[in-house]
C-alpha cells in the first residue's frame, strides 16, 4: 500500500504547494521591498524534469491528491505550462490550481486550460487604480481585472480572489471588493496579514483582524456562517445576504487552523517545508543531483513531514519568523 506523508500528530498531507519561482512582477509593500530581493540563481532552481519528478513522486508514491502552483509569480516561469501539463496528466489525475497575481493571466488562461489546469486564485487588494499603484508599486490593475475576466470565461472555476487589507491603505474597500466579486461570480477571501514579509516590518497592532473584517462587512451585508464542511480549507466562510454568494476570511493569526493542516511544500530551489512557517527545510535538490533513487527521496519527504510542528506558535508566543520571505516559500 502507498506510504503516506503523515506527521507525529496524525495529520496526513494530501495537498502539495509548489513554489515555481521566487521572482515577481509586482512589489506589494506587505511582501517585498521596492528593489526586489536577491533572486535564486538559475542553477539553484529545479529544472523542468527535476520539478516534474518530485511532483510525480508526491502524487504517485505519497498520496498527494491536489497540487497548487505558486510563486513569487508562477506565470513568470518559462516552463509553467509544461509542468502543469505533466502534473495533470499523471495517472492519478491530481486536481491542479494556480495562485497568481493575475498580471499575465489574460494571455495565459487558454494555454493553462489546455494544459489541464482546474482553477485559479488571484490576488486583488483594491479596485482603486491609485491605491493599487501605491500598494503594489506598479500601475497594472487593469491587467489583473482582465486576467480575472479571462479566468472566468475559460471556466477556471471557482475563481477565487485573495485580498489583504492594510490599515489606512485599502481597509475601507472591503464592501466594494465584495460587491465587485459577487457581481462577477468570483469567490472573495480576505486574508489577515502574516509576519512573512521580507522586510520584517509586520506589526500585530497594524494587522486588520478577522473580527474587524466581519464587523466592517456586517454594516453592508447580512453574514451567516456557511454550514458546508470546511475540512482543511484555510478560509472560514459566510453566506452573504442568505447566499448563494459567500465571503471567506483566512485568519491565520487570530484563528489558526494548523490542527487541520493537510499541506506539504516544495520550493523553487528544491527544498521541502512541512509548514508555511517552518524554520527548517529538507534539501531534495542536492540528493537528487547526486543520484538519489525515488525510494531515498520518499524517505526524505516522509522525514520532513514527521518533524512537522503542531502549529506556528503565534497564539502561544513561541513564534519565530522563517528566514525566507513568503515570496520564496510560496504562500
Ligand atoms: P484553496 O482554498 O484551495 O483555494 O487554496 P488556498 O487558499 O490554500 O491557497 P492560496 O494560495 O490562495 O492562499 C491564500 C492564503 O492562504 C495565502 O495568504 C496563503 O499564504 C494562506 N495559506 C495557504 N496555505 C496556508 C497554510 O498552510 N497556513 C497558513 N497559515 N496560511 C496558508
Ligand atoms: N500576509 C498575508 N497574505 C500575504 N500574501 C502575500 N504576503 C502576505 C502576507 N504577509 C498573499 C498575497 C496572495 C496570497 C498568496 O498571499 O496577496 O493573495
Ligand atoms: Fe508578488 Fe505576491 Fe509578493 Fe505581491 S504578494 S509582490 S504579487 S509575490
Amino acid at each position: 500500500d502507498t506510504p503516506e506523508l503523515v506527521d507525529r500528530f496524525g495529520r496526513v498531507a494530501t495537498d502539495l504547494r509548489v513554489s515555481l519561482i521566487d521572482k515577481c512582477n509586482l512589489r506589494c509593500t506587505y511582501c517585498m521591498p521596492a528593489e526586489g530581493l536577491p533572486w535564486l540563481k538559475r542553477d539553484e532552481m529545479l529544472g523542468t524534469d527535476e520539478m516534474i519528478r518530485l511532483i510525480r513522486i508526491a502524487v504517485e508514491e505519497l498520496g498527494v491528491t491536489t497540487v497548487r502552483f505558486t510563486g513569487g509569480e508562477p506565470l513568470l516561469r518559462q516552463d509553467l505550462v509544461d509542468v502543469i501539463a505533466a502534473t495533470s496528466s499523471l495517472p492519478s489525475r491530481p486536481t491542479t490550481s494556480l495562485t497568481t497575481n493575475g498580471i499575465n493571466l489574460g494571455g495565459f488562461a487558454e494555454k493553462l486550460v489546455t494544459a489541464g489546469l482546474n482553477r485559479v486564485n488571484v490576488s486583488l487588494d483594491t479596485l482603486d487604480r491609485a491605491v493599487f499603484k501605491e500598494l503594489t508599486r506598479r500601475d497594472r490593475m487593469q491587467d489583473v481585472l482582465d486576467g480575472l475576466a479571462a479566468a472566468k470565461t475559460m471556466k477556471l472555476e471557482p475563481v477565487k480572489v485573495n485580498a489583504v487589507l492594510m490599515r489606512g491603505v485599502n481597509e475601507h474597500e472591503a464592501p466594494d471588493l465584495l460587491r465587485f466579486c459577487i457581481e462577477r461570480g468570483y469567490q472573495l477571501r480576505f486574508i489577515e496579514q502574516m509576519p512573512l514579509d521580507a522586510q520584517h516590518e509586520w506589526d500585530r497592532g497594524a494587522m486588520i483582524t478577522a473580527d474587524e473584517i466581519l464587523e466592517m462587512l456586517s454594516r453592508d451585508f447580512t453574514l451567516t456562517p456557511d454550514v458546508a464542511e470546511r475540512g482543511s480549507a484555510p478560509a472560514e466562510r459566510w453566506l452573504v445576504d442568505g447566499g448563494p454568494a459567500t465571503v471567506g476570511v483566512i485568519a491565520s493569526v487570530t484563528r489558526p487552523f494548523c490542527a487541520a493542516c493537510d499541506r506539504t511544500r516544495l520550493t523553487a530551489d528544491g527544498q521541502l517545508r512541512s509548514c508555511l512557517f517552518s524554520t527548517t527545510e529538507t534539501d531534495l535538490r542536492g540528493p537528487m543531483r547526486d543520484g538519489a533513487t525515488d525510494a531515498e527521496l520518499i524517505r526524505l519527504w516522509q522525514g520532513e513531514m514527521w518533524a512537522k510542528a503542531a502549529g506556528h506558535g503565534m497564539d502561544s508566543g513561541e513564534f519565530a519568523q522563517p528566514s525566507r520571505p513568503m515570496s520564496a516559500i510560496g504562500g
